[in-house]
């Protein structure tokens, strides 16, 4: 695995193997690698001939009172499961190779930007667009990997990409999650015993609400009230929303088409989301998209 810093540098080593026809695949990320990140990196080394990691803590998505001064940070960590997934070239650039003097152009992204996190980030899905736009820019890859645990961002990133044209093929990849039904997080670090043990409430009213779901039920208002249930536990619920997977707006009436089930919540003061897909049978066989 090689270790670049500077674009100059992840293009004169990209250069050859795009002229050979090689396919790159591309995991971006800030960093804190956990088994999610793994995973993607590791769908990334099955589809593609090189992948590219890039960790970038990026200070434009993060609010003025958000943590990004905090942000868990373990370079040397990150680096052994980058090579043990297979990553074939890690990217780390310094925040002024990414964002030089006189950096003025952002990416707007539309209402997907609006609803859900965005409603409590303002700012964060332009940051998050503006970033992965350039990162797309400098990495050139075939294929992108991006979790499902993010899942407005998902559909950010997808439409950005539509909309600009920017030829790459984005792939959702499905929350990993712990034995006990937590999706990991690079935040989950903050959480103290006690704070995990709420922090788990949200999985399980998600996962209840899907196994209803897929017992039958169908009524938006039922799915919520059973997905709120064992969430009583946490301390300050943003938001719980069901809303449409390629929209994000909110399914009034019956689930009849891919719905997202969406939580935000602070755990003490640890902001965490999470996210199950409810697809009805006749959306899967249609190969209903998320
Ligand atoms: O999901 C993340 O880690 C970040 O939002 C991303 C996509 C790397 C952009 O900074």
């Amino acid at each position: 695995m090689r270790v670049v810093r500077t674009i100059a540098d992840l293009r004169a080593l990209l250069r050859p193997l795009r002229e050979e026809g090689k396919r790159i695949g591309f995991v971006p990320t800030m960093g804190f690698l956990h088994d999610g990140h793994a995973t993607l990196i590791r769908q990334s080394a099955a589809r593609c001939d090189a992948t590219v990691v890039s960790i970038f803590v990026n200070p434009t998505q993060f609010g003025l009172s958000e943590d990004l001064a905090s942000y868990p940070r373990d370079l040397e960590r990150d680096q052994n499961i980058c090579l043990e997934a297979d990553a074939s070239v890690l990217f780390l650039p310094e925040a002024a190779e990414i964002y030089p003097t006189g950096f003025q152009t952002h990416i707007e992204p539309g209402r997907l930007a609006d609803p859900l996190c965005g409603r409590f980030r303002p700012g964060h899905f332009r940051g998050v667009a503006t970033v992965v736009a350039k990162l797309f820019n400098m990495v050139q890859p075939d294929l992108a990997f991006f979790g499902q645990k993010d899942f407005q961002q998902t559909v950010v990133i997808r439409r950005m990409a539509r909309d600009l044209n920017l030829p790459v093929d984005v792939v959702v990849v499905p929350t990993v999650r712990e034995a006990d039904g937590l999706a990991l997080s690079s935040r989950n670090t903050y959480l103290d015993e006690d704070a995990r043990r709420r922090a788990l409430l949200l999985s399980e009213g998600l996962l209840a609400a899907k196994a209803a779901f897929e017992a039958g039920e169908r009524l938006g208002t039922r799915l919520l009230e059973i997905a709120r249930a064992p969430m009583a536990g946490v301390d300050s619920i943003q938001y719980l929303e069901l809303v449409d997977s390629q929209s994000l707006e909110p399914i009034q009436g019956p689930v009849d088409r891919t719905a997202a089930l969406c939580v935000a919540a602070y755990v003490g003061s640890t902001r965490l989301i999470d996210n199950v897909l409810l697809t009805p049978p006749v959306a899967a066989a249609a190969g209903s998209q998320a």
